[in-house]
């Protein structure tokens, strides 16, 4: 009897192994939803649409992005990282979300480095320091002295407590000894628009979603937060140039998926990330957006969870270094 019922057990459970694995060889067969951790405009929602319609295009079925902002990305990772593992439900996050969290948000429920698996990088960025057209500093020096001078009436604005552009700005600040009042937003798109509306004076955000307003004169960039000009920027000085060197920050956006989703899957996904990164019309919106696609050394699952794993390390250092809380 006992050996009667493991038998049907057995076959029971090839069955099951069988299903997921036609479902992981007919994949996709229908849409699949991208969160974004952050408000729409901004450099994340820039990024994962350009990766978006590659995806949709190679893949053969539509590919949704569903903006899910708060917590400085941590709320739609969550989402992410609750989903069903089945390659229908992704997350394009950045670094804010993947590697400063861990250290700013050491109790959440799943952590960025164990609730996903990593699919591949879609694209780097760096920090600009962006001012509204109406702030009379011309050089970072001059834009520090400003600030100094008008702290209670500067306004600089982020993405959340713990998200790039507020990691970014805050050490800069701390090198600026400036200490203006500081607003959150879902994102930095909305936060752009309050820039060039006037109700804020800065930000330091990515080049992907500053370049329209610097072009169009919405905004001033002062300095590139990079070792390195942007070709996409080439009057625009480097931090250290600019006389504060140590506060570069370069931000990867990158697909993830839930933890537990079928290798062949995360495959499909990987080379659909692979030829999207490598299309001309994914290259040429990179370019004028000042962004990246990975060498070929840095495109894998395997490398971005290294990436990944060196990221949270060495910016924990900074986090705690710099004394940076999630009050902030
Ligand atoms: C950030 O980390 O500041 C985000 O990239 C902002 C965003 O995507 O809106």
């Amino acid at each position: 009897m006992i050996r009667k019922l493991l038998s049907v057990a057995a076959v029971g459970l090839s069955a099951l192994a069988l299903t997921g694995e036609t479902r992981a060889q007919n994949y996709p067969t229908r849409a699949i939803t991208i969160i974004v951790p952050f408000a729409a405009g901004g450099p994340t929602d820039i990024i994962a649409r350009v990766i978006a319609a590659q995806m949709s295009t190679s893949l053969g079925q539509q590919v949704v992005i569903e903006n899910v902002a708060g917590a400085a990305g941590t709320t739609g990772m969550l989402r992410a990282a609750r989903a069903t593992p089945d390659g229908y439900t992704l997350l394009v996050g950045g670094m804010s979300t993947m590697s400063f969290s861990p250290t700013l948000y050491p109790n959440l429920p799943v952590s960025s480095m164990t609730g996903l698996d990593p699919v591949g990088i879609v694209a780097s960025a760096p920090i600009v320091l962006v001012v509204g057209k109406d702030v009379p500093a011309k050089t970072v020096k001059e834009f520090a002295d400003y600030v100094k001078a008008n702290s209670d009436k500067v306004v600089n604005g982020h993405a959340g407590v713990g998200s790039s552009s507020h990691l970014a700005c805050s050490l800069l600040n701390s090198r600026m000894g400036a200490k203006p009042q500081v607003v959150p937003y879902r994102g930095t798109g909305p936060a752009m628009n309050d820039l060039v509306g006037g109700q804020i004076q800065y930000m330091c955000d990515q080049t992907t979603s500053v370049m329209g307003q610097v072009q169009g004169g919405g905004a001033k960039a002062l300095a590139v937060l990079a070792s390195t000009r942007s070709a996409a920027l080439p009057n625009v000085p480097t931090i250290a140039e600019a006389g504060f060197p140590g506060t570069e920050m370069e931000i990867w956006n990158a697909v993830f998926a839930p933890k537990g989703t079928p290798p062949e899957i995360i495959k499909t996904l990987n080379a659909a990330v692979v030829k999207g990164i490598q299309d001309p019309t994914a290259r040429a919106r990179f370019a004028d957006l000042g962004a990246e696609a990975p060498g070929a050394d840095r495109q894998s699952p395997e490398a971005l969870a290294k990436i990944l794993a060196a990221d949270v390390d060495k910016w924990g250092k900074v986090i705690n270094e710099a004394g940076i809380k999630p009050i902030n």
